[in-house]
């Protein structure tokens, strides 16, 4: 079974190398925009323009299921995209629901790109599930560029991280897959304080289930 992973850059390699491991046998066709990422702060429209043709690209390959490995086009664009092509489409959101269910602090943290936290449903998700906690949002919209370039500043993350512990939060929402390659780091800073948590695991799941149905 072959399918199409999709990410601006370099962030959504990070869910690939997670669904090699759970799904060795799958043939995945990775594709990302290297001309136009990072598109955190492009508007909704012109990040439309670029994925249509590719996603129509992977039909075009036999591709069976479509991951969005992005934040950032899920929030703003699944809907869409899943009403213009016919093959099931798995989303990667930020795990809103399970921070404000672990929370014992009422304070969780969403680390995710501008155009993310623009979003609809991302404002969905936070009156869905987040009313009882204080959901902080720390400035991260150069994360991508840094992780996309190889240039991480671990000042910059170092500062931000200790910011949302200082103000209590004890969840850490990584809402952007390129923060998957410094996930690690910020673990790290975020040492017993706080938990750090993506959404790969339920992604996979999510797929099996998918390639499980005739
Ligand atoms: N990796 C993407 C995300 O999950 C997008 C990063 C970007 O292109 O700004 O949101």
């Amino acid at each position: 079974m072959k399918i199409g992973v999709f990410d601006s850059g370099v962030g959504g390699l990070s869910v690939v190398k997670a669904i090699q491991k759970e799904l060795p046998d799958l043939e995945i066709v990775y594709k990302d925009d290297a001309e136009h990422v990072p598109y955190g702060t492009r508007s909704v429209e012109e990040i439309h323009g670029f994925v249509k043709p590719i996603f129509q690209s992977f039909l075009d390959e036999g591709c069976r299921v479509i991951v969005i490995a992005c934040n950032t086009v899920t929030t703003n664009l699944a809907s869409q995209l899943r009403a213009e092509f016919s093959v099931p489409i798995v989303g990667m959101e930020p795990m809103v629901k399970p921070a404000a269910a672990a929370s014992k602090t009422g304070v969780i943290a969403v680390c995710a790109t501008p155009r993310t936290l623009a979003s609809d449903r991302y404002k969905w998700l936070k009156d869905e599930y987040a009313k009882s906690v204080k959901v902080l949002e720390p400035d991260c919209s150069d994360w991508a560029y840094m992780v996309e370039t190889n240039s991480v500043d671990r000042e910059k993350i170092a500062k931000i991280v200790n910011e949302a512990r200082n103000a209590g939060a004890d969840q850490i929402v990584l809402g952007c897959t390129h923060y998957h390659w410094i996930e690690q780091l910020i673990k790290d800073l975020a040492k017993d304080r706080a938990q750090v948590i993506q959404p790969e695991g339920p992604v996979i799941e999510q797929l099996k289930r998918i390639l499980a149905s005739p």
